[in-house]
Order: C-alpha cells, then structure tokens, then sequence
C-alpha cells in the first residue's frame, strides 16, 4: 500500500456527512461569492486566531498581495523576507514593482535568522514578512524588536502555520498583517483555492475589503482600484466545518512529529530530525528531517511506495525568475545547505501509527545498505 505525503481523502471520510451538508446547504442557498457561509467562517476564523478581523480571500498568494498593496508597496521599495520559503511569499512583492530582500535562515528551525535580519535593512525597507514555515513559529520576539526599532511593518507568512503558537501567542496576533492559505493540503485546507488575511487594525480591515473586491463601497460605486479576490461561499462553508476539527488534527500532527522523531532517534546518526524550542507549539504542516543523503533516500522511499518531498529543492535567491535581483550561489549559505539535505516525510492527522513504522523501518533498511556499501 502505498504511503502518501498527504491524504486528503482520509480526511473526507472523516467528515463526509458535515461537509456534504454545509455544500448542499450553500448551493440552496445560492450564496456562491462570499454570502453568510463566508461571513460566518470569517467570525470564527478572526476567534480562532485572536485577532479582530479576518478577511476571506481566494488564496494565500492573494492575501499576501493585498497585505502589501494596502501598505502602498511599489516601485522603488524593498520587502524583507526568508531565502528558504515557498515563492508565493516573495512574488507579490516583485509583482507590485518592489524588490524582494533575502535574509538566511536559522539551521535549526529553517525560519529566517533574526540575526542576519538587521543588516539587510535599508531606508528603503517597506515590510518584512517572517514566514512560519512547516507549521513551525519564526523567532517573533527578535524579528519584533527590530522591526520596531526600524518602525517598519511586519506581515506575517503563517500559510502553513494555522494553530502554532510563540510563547504562548497564536500566529496571526504579532505581526500587523498575517496572510494564510487554505490550499487544499494545508493544516486547513479548502476543496479549492481559498486563504484569509488576519488583522487587529481596523483601516487596514477596511481597505483589504475594499481592494479584494474591486475596490467597492456600495454595488455600483468604487472608491479605488482593488481585484476579484473573494472567498467562494462553498469554500467558507467547508472551512467553517474543518475548523472545528483543526485543534484535534493539529494535536494529532504533533503527536505523529513525536513518534517519527522517537522512531529516527535509534535510526542513523546523521539524520536530523525537526528541532521544536520549548517556547513554541509547531503545528508540523511537514515533518522534515535532514540527511546528507537526501537524493539516494528520497529514490529508495519512492521505489517502495513512499511519498517524500523536498520543500524546498530551489531556494529563492537561485529562482530563474530572480536573476535579475544579481545573486550569486554562496550567498545565503544555510539555506542552500538546507534545500541540499531536506526532507519532508509523509505526515497528515489521519496517518496511522503502522505507516510512520514502515517509513522508518524502510529508511533504516537504507540506512544498513548504504553502510554495507560503504564499507565493501
Ligand atoms: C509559505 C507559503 N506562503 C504562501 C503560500 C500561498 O498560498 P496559496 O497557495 O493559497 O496562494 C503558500 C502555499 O501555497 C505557502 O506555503
């Protein structure tokens, strides 16, 4: 049988009845674009989050866009981000005429290093946007302090963090902004595209449900330029259900991140598993270990019906996209050493405690082999 990275159809089974009636209900209602189901999943979602406002939108990528045109990023302006995250966070930036700043990230946690963040700070600097990458919180405190001292907006990337908490502070109430995705396979995820943007201030909340919809004030009147960017109301009443599940499938994921990392513990000693500090609650949207063997692994998992990926193979800096920004190979040395060694094991709530065995009894069995190999 085989072992996939992720299995969302588990997770359907799980809920069939609840989520079959909220699509029903929706389509009887006709409430296609935003509508109640929307509204309703917006209040609970901005509760879950601790925060004011949550803006229903139709992805990630969307909310991130809309997070910087409502701080008037463009042309001329540079935004801070991390070299070792999903392109989605740094392309709206260059898309609104500004230039994407990389900094390099912490080894241990593959979150931009806070320690490397003050230099890439310039006059020009509009916005720095810490990602919370895996599921796991950036180091907030830190990266705070100096935005702060700077007096530049943070914006936060918790796409594949819904749930984490910092020191006992949920993703979302820290930075100015928090942009998440609701991509099909995230923590939470949507039966399509979908994201939200979080926020305690009351201006932006209203410029960001002005920009996500054409720039309206009224049906007919439109008070500035915005796009179609709208939370789809089946996608809202999907979510509303699944929200309900998430602190039990973010329990679930944590406990699965413990098994895997007592069952690596007796594997090989070059395998790095995930390093959570004690002040933070991952969330393990991916549970990603290193090896220097990563390529060879990732075959020999592959070949016997297990799913593995690297996220990310590619870092930002050496994007085909950004040539133009004139990096050179080297300069962001962590995160070119990470995306050499990398690995995400298959992870999901519904993934059951026999598979996780047979994963790491598969890597130990490669283990074994590439030691005989090295010594014959
Ligand atoms: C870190 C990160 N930022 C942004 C996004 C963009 O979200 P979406 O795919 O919903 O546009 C994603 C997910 O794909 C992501 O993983």
């Amino acid at each position: 049988m085989k072992i996939p990275l992720v299995d969302l159809h588990a997770q359907y089974e799980t809920i069939k009845p609840e989520i079959d009636a909220a699509i029903q209900r929706t389509i009887d209602r006709t409430a296609f674009i935003l509508g109640p189901e929307a509204k309703q999943f917006e209040e609970n979602f901005a509760r879950f989050c601790n925060v004011k406002h949550a803006i229903g939108l139709d992805s990630g990528t969307a909310a991130l866009h809309l997070a910087m045109m409502a701080l008037n990023i463009g042309a001329g302006d540079e935004v801070i981000t991390s070299a070792h995250t999903f392109i989605a966070t740094s392309e709206p930036i260059a898309l609104l005429g500004a230039r994407p700043v990389f900094v390099d990230i912490d080894p241990r946690t593959y979150n931009l290093d806070p320690n490397k963040l003050e230099s890439a700070i310039t006059p020009r600097t509009k916005a720095i946007i810490p990602v919370h990458l895996y599921g796991q919180p950036a180091e907030m405190d830190a990266i705070m302090e100096i935005a702060r001292k700077h007096n530049i907006p943070v914006i936060e990337d918790a796409a594949q963090a819904h749930g984490a908490t910092y020191r006992g502070r949920s993703v979302g109430t820290m930075g100015l902004m928090t942009c998440f995705s609701f991509y099909p396979g995230k923590n939470l995820g949507a039966y399509g595209d979908a994201g939200a943007l979080v926020t305690n201030d009351d201006e932006l909340n209203h410029k960001i449900r002005m920009l996500r919809d054409h720039g309206r004030t009224s049906k007919y009147e439109h008070e500035i330029s915005g796009y179609g960017f709208r939370l789809d109301g089946i996608q809202g009443a999907i979510l509303d259900v699944k929200l309900k599940h998430l602190p039990e499938w973010n329990a679930a994921r944590r406990a699965h991140a413990d098994y895997y990392t007592e069952l690596l513990s007796n594997v090989d000693a070059s395998i790095v598993t995930p390093y959570e500090p004690a002040y933070v609650k991952a969330v393990y949207h991916l549970y990603v270990i290193r090896t220097r063997q990563r390529d060879e692994l990732l075959e020999y998992l592959k070949a016997r019906d297990i799913e593995a990926g690297i996220h990310y193979p590619v870092p930002l800096h050496m994007q085909p996209v950004y040539k133009n920004l004139g990096h050179q190979r080297g300069e962001f040395p962590e995160t070119e050493r990470a995306a050499q060694e990398i690995l995400s094991l298959p992870i999901y709530p519904e993934l059951a405690h026999a598979q996780m065995e047979r994963v790491v009894e598969t890597m130990r069995e490669f283990y074994q082999k590439n030691k005989f190999k090295a010594k014959s």
